[in-house]
Order: C-alpha cells, then sequence, then structure tokens
C-alpha cells in the first residue's frame, strides 16, 4: 500500500520530474521512504523532516531531512525558493505551513493522510473537514498553486498496472525496499510493539501464507 500510494503520488497526482525541490513530511517512515526513493529516482532534490535519530538512514537515501520538532524547515525551504511539490500525511494544523513553503511562482501540495493529532498525543479523527480545507485553497483563483488529496484502493484502474510496474521495477533492482524483520502471523503482536521504534527506515514484513511451490 504505502509503495503503490507513493507512486501515484509521484507519477500522476505530484508529476514529479528532473531538477524539481520536493518536500516530504515524514521521510522516515513507509510511505515517506517510498516518496523519497521514487523522487530521487525522477531526478529530483529531496527535503523533508524525520527524528534526528533517522537523519542518517534518510541522508544515505539521498534526502536533506530536517527535525519537525520545531519549524526551522520553514525558513529552510523558503530561502531556497521554496518546493514544487510537497508531500503531506499529517491534514488540517500542517495544511498552511505546507502551503506557505511552496514555491514562488506556484506549487502543488498533495494531501495523503490525517495524522498530526494522533502522532501528537491526540485522538483519531473524520478526514472529511481536513480534505475540505486542503481542497478549498483550490477556490482562490489569483493563487498560483493546487492542492489535492490521494488515495488508492484496488478497484481503480490504474491499481494493477501501478502495482505490477512497482513489482518490476523491484525485480530488476531499480527499487530496494530494506527489511528490518520478516514476522508471522503469530508475532504480529510484538510487531507492532516494535515496528516504529529505533532508527533506520527499514520495513517489518508479517508473512502471512506459506510459500506456494510452483
Ligand atoms: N492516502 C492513502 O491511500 C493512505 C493509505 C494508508 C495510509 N495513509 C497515510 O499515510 C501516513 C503515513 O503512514 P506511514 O505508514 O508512512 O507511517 P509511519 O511509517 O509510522 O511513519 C510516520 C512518519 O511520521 C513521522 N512523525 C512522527 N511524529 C511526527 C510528528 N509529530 N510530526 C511530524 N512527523 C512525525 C515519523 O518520523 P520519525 O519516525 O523519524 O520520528 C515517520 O517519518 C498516515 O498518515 C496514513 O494515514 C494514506
Amino acid at each position: 500500500m504505502d509503495w503503490t500510494t507513493a507512486y501515484g503520488m509521484v507519477y500522476r497526482s505530484g508529476k514529479v520530474s528532473k531538477g524539481q525541490r520536493v518536500f516530504v513530511h515524514g521521510l522516515s517512515g513507509s510511505f515517506g521512504y517510498a516518496l523519497l526513493t521514487l523522487c530521487k529516482r525522477q531526478g529530483a532534490e529531496v527535503y523533508g523532516t524525520a527524528s534526528e535519530y533517522n537523519h542518517a538512514a534518510v541522508r544515505a537515501a539521498g534526502a536533506h531531512p530536517f527535525v519537525y520538532t520545531n519549524k526551522d524547515w520553514m525558513m529552510a525551504m523558503n530561502a531556497i525558493g521554496g518546493a514544487h511539490v510537497v508531500f503531506d500525511p499529517l491534514a488540517f494544523e500542517s495544511c498552511d505551513e505546507s502551503c506557505e513553503i511552496l514555491a514562488r511562482g506556484g506549487g502543488k501540495l498533495v494531501g495523503y493522510g490525517g495524522n498530526y493529532n494522533v502522532l501528537n498525543g491526540g485522538k483519531t479523527r473524520s478526514q472529511w473537514p481536513q480534505i475540505a480545507k486542503l481542497l478549498a485553497k483550490n477556490l482562490n483563483v489569483f493563487c498560483p498553486n493546487s492542492t489535492a488529496f490521494f488515495y488508492v484502493d484496488r478497484d481503480q484502474s490504474t491499481f494493477e498496472p501501478e502495482l505490477k510496474t512497482l513489482l518490476e521495477m523491484l525485480r530488476r533492482g531499480e527499487i530496494q525496499v530494506p527489511i528490518r524483520k520478516l514476522w508471522t502471523l503469530d508475532q504480529v503482536p510484538e510487531a507492532h510493539r516494535l515496528f516504529n521504534k529505533g532508527p533506520g527506515v527499514d520495513a517489518v514484513v508479517i508473512k502471512v501464507a506459506h510459500d506456494v511451490e510452483k
């Protein structure tokens, strides 16, 4: 899900291209790392946020990380002319800040989640007001920026071909998905406890069925 969503955001919604500056909130997350990898593959310069203990890992993948515990990233992005595309899973509170770092000639903010409250110790809340706020920004006809909310589901006509493309890229070694550990179904509680603890961008994989002999 993380890679197929990231694929659609990079190639169809954000239309990221060579030389663009892209800002990714949560570079070290599973979506963030997929976005970072695919944007670098397109030849973009990638900036974004992550905890300091994850900076070495995202730098190694070619990004310029900032912490999210202060707003230095906003000043730094505006100092270099802003971002052509921002990918934001945080929503509502973050939406205005993301717009403020868009490139002066116009950029695109792509939202894909509503994580802000939960990541800051609050409760899960409805995504609709957050999506409405994001999309309402398109009503200002004098503003050169645009916004979109992106999601995937497997009934979309793009889902299967894009998943196949990604698997082919993986098979050819064009992308790598670092794996921290392979767990079995009965280890799910432990996997949940540990999946985002400690540094690194490695994925946790749950094996749900036995390999099928061909
Ligand atoms: N649109 C769709 O189709 C779709 C589908 C599924 C999920 N999603 C959304 O995707 C989002 C990301 O999921 P994920 O699996 O990538 O999560 P994840 O692997 O848990 O990553 C979370 C990221 O958020 C960062 N973070 C933690 N606390 C933060 C804070 N207070 N402020 C800013 N960033 C913070 C983490 O940084 P550190 O670890 O470095 O601290 C990490 O990079 C979720 O919002 C989810 O709702 C969208």
